[in-house]
């Protein structure tokens, strides 16, 4: 259970062990064409998708060195670790950052939002950064009111939904995102290996006055090959091959349905901890529906929470990053996830936490589970 690399179906094992197929027959462009097709389902847009041999934080460097020049003003939201890692690529490349940070656990309000762009000059802000689900703190920005004040401003919608695409509900066009980036071994369930970017024309438009050099992560490029159903270097063949078997589950679910499963697998589990007595790092109203962060009882330490997940039930979960180390532990939800994995995992924490002494009624976090299955069924009928 931790936040990816996330579990892999059978279907999608079996399509990686295939013998790789020339990147420039027939062949691979009709699955390369498919799985574009279907990439765009998931995310509801019409805009182009280039998909990178490359981890997620290769395609945020995309994001940024495609559009941005040095000196651009670019404004971070940031709300934990990959907030800032978007915050220091556009430095890195020259951008005059500046950030909106929070604590860990509170996601960036509207208002914060609203008084910041107030110091900004109409017209002067290059881009805007932020996270939808950050996965160091288990946080959800409100993205629909951010979006809309960031686009009064004119400014670029640069936005990393690695552990909210096929995860959380998301409309990339309604919404206006201009570069949304994601990868493969989240809620695609795919192992690493690929990232998505999704690129807007007003990005375009950024890009055809960049001056920053690009080679790789080149979109003139990638869009060229695009048109030729291809990538413009050798992609990895298997992950594609492998995505296109993925997508295909996740379309016959049906993208709202794997959204709403996120939702209810967050909802059911995080009954359950409360049930136990156990903090929970954020709030209900900005959780994030892939990954769960949960503060371990007054003296007990979270290297032992995770000793005895893995030893006593062969589960992992993560430990906090950064200055959250041994301070949280946290509990993936997304991607190959069954309402039976939140059962397995609450009855393996309640057996993790009676065995580190902590104090609770037993069955607790497996009654309360059940009580919020069924309010979530009664809802869905
Ligand atoms: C929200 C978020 N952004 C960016 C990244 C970076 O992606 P990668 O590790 O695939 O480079 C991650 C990885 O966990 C992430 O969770």
């Amino acid at each position: 259970m931790i936040p990816g690399p996330t579990p892999v179906p059978e279907s999608v094992l079996h399509a990686l062990a295939k013998h790789p197929i020339g990147h420039r027959s027939k062949e691979f462009s009709k699955i390369f064409c498919s799985a574009n097709e279907k990439l765009k389902k998931i995310a509801k847009t019409k805009n182009d998708v280039f998909i990178y041999t490359a981890s997620g934080t290769g395609a945020m460097e995309a994001g940024i060195a495609n559009t941005i020049n040095p000196g651009d003003k670019v404004l971070s939201l940031v709300i934990g670790v990959f907030g800032q890692r978007f915050a220091d690529i556009a430095k890195l490349y020259g951008a005059d950052v500046t950030e909106i940070k929070v604590n860990p656990g509170e996601a960036i309000s509207p208002d914060q939002l609203k008084e910041k762009l107030k110091e900004y000059k109409e017209g002067e802000l290059k881009a805007v950064t932020l996270t939808h689900s950050e996965t160091s703190t288990g946080t959800a920005n409100p993205i629909d009111k951010l979006i809309s004040l960031i686009k009064e401003t004119g400014a670029l919608v640069m936005m990393d939904a690695v552990t909210s695409l096929a995860c959380m509900p998301l409309d990339c066009d309604e919404l206006g995102i201009d570069v949304l980036v994601s990868g493969s071994q989240k809620g695609f369930m795919i192992p690493p290996g690929l990232s998505f970017i999704y690129v807007s024309e007003k990005a375009y438009a950024a890009k055809a006055e960049c001056k920053t050099p690009t080679y790789y992560f080149c979109w003139n490029q990638a869009k060229k090959a695009l048109a030729n159903d291809t990538t413009p270097w050798t992609p990895n063949v298997n992950h594609i091959v492998a995505l296109e078997v993925a997508l295909t589950s996740m379309c016959e679910e049906g993208i709202d349905n794997v959204t709403a499963r996120h939702a209810r697998l967050r909802d059911t589990l995080r009954a359950g901890i409360k049930a136990l007595g156990l903090k929970l790092l954020t709030e209900d109203e900005t959780a994030s529906a892939a990954i769960t962060a949960i503060y371990p009882p007054e003296g007990i330490a979270v290297p032992d929470i995770r000793a005895a997940f893995k030893n006593d039930w062969n589960m992992i979960v993560a430990n906090g990053q950064k200055d959250l180390k041994d301070k949280i532990f946290r509990m993936g939800h997304l991607g190959f996830v069954t309402d039976r994995d939140i059962l397995t995992g609450l009855s393996a924490l309640e057996a993790v936490m009676t065995k580190l002494g902590h104090k609770f009624e037993a069955g607790a976090a497996l009654a309360a589970y059940q009580k919020a299955l069924k309010e979530k069924e009664l809802c869905a009928a």
